[in-house]
């Protein structure tokens, strides 16, 4: 009878370790037999399909209780960003250097005005959006009857005037007047107030070097007719309104700071955090 604390030799050890590894008296492999090996490896895989089972519901009903129309997760983003055309958003400093007498300096600038625009061309506009000139309830004209999306209105390039790229394809540029694309980006459910519409007002501090500056559409207010913005897949159509500057009157060869502000309800340009909240700052040299 061996004792509990019977030394054992190391052979013994090894035997017994062997023996537990695999039984022949019993057909045990590991102190189970085969078939209780069969049962709980059963076990394991019924349990584990269970869980997953389970975590795939919780997902499908959680997707499923998600309204793909309606965002349930918002920036809490209350005043839209603006970005200048043909610039994209950039964090340096916006230095606009033009020497009327050399197409190489701004060549690249019309042709990404061209491109920026090409999306608000009135037979591209025509197909996606609709005409919203002189309609009243503006909302009922964008809803589909019987489906979730909402129509869009339509902007086109011909609302830019002197800076639709129609009469001068070269915006301006070649003359020292050039023409920038003033954007305001889309906050979806943002309505900028409810009876001034917001425009653009771009000063400089030289105003006198600046000069006069003209607005497309004429006064730069961004109509009431494209807010709010519902979302991407509840309005995928919809192109941001734009505002048109052009500086007609810019004194030559002065390095000139422009910031253009939108002037609106709701919509701040002082967030020091974020120097392109409601308004684009630059510098503007024409040689
Ligand atoms: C503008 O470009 C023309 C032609 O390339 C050049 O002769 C002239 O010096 C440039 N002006 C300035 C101020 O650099
Ligand atoms: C719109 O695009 C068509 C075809 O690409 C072109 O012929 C037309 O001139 C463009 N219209 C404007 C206003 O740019
Ligand atoms: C979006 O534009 C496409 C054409 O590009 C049109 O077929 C579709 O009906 C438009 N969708 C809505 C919701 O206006
Ligand atoms: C939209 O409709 C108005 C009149 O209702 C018309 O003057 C204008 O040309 C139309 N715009 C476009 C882009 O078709
Ligand atoms: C416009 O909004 C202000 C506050 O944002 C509200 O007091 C006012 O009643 C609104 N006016 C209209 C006509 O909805
Ligand atoms: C711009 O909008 C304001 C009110 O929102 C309006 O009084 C003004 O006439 C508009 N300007 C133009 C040129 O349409
Ligand atoms: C534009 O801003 C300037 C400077 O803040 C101000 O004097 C001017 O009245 C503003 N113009 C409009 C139309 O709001």
């Amino acid at each position: 009878m061996a004792t509990f604390n019977e030394k054992k030799t190391c052979s013994q050890r090894m035997e017994n370790f062997g023996r537990f590894v695999w039984n022949p008296d019993t057909g045990e492999l590991l102190g189970r037999t085969l078939i209780k090996w069969v049962y709980i490896s059963l076990y394991y895989v019924a349990f584990y399909v269970v869980i997953i089972g389970l975590f795939a519901l919780s997902i499908f009903s959680l997707m499923k209780s998600l309204n793909p129309y309606v965002p349930d997760y918002q920036d809490r983003l209350s005043s839209p960003g603006v970005t200048i055309r043909p610039f994209h958003y950039v964090e340096e400093d916006i230095n606009i250097c033009i020497n009327t007498s050399n197409s190489e300096s701004w060549g690249s600038y019309t042709k990404s005005l061209q491109e920026f625009l090409a999306a608000y061309n009135s037979t591209v506009q025509a197909v996606q959006n609709v005409n919203c000139t002189s309609h009243d309830n503006i909302k009922a004209l964008l809803s589909t009857p019987g489906s979730k999306t909402m129509r869009a209105c339509q902007f086109t390039t011909e609302l830019l005037g002197e800076c639709s790229g129609e009469e001068d394809k070269n915006y301006g540029f070649q003359d020292g007047k050039p023409c920038f694309v003033i954007k305001m980006n889309r906050i979806i459910g943002f309505v900028p107030g409810n009876t001034t519409a917001p425009y653009v007002n771009c000063t400089s501090k030289n105003s006198a070097a600046l000069g006069q500056v003209k607005y497309f559409p004429n006064g730069g207010n961004f109509s009431f007719d494209y807010f709010p913005y519902y979302g991407k897949k509840a309005q995928p159509n919809y192109t941001n309104p734009l505002v048109a500057v052009k500086f007609v009157d810019v004194q030559r060869n002065v390095k000139i700071p422009v910031v253009c502000k939108i002037v609106g309800t709701k919509i701040s340009t002082d967030n020091p955090h974020d120097p392109y909240e409601g308004k684009v700052e630059f510098t503007l040299e024409i040689q």
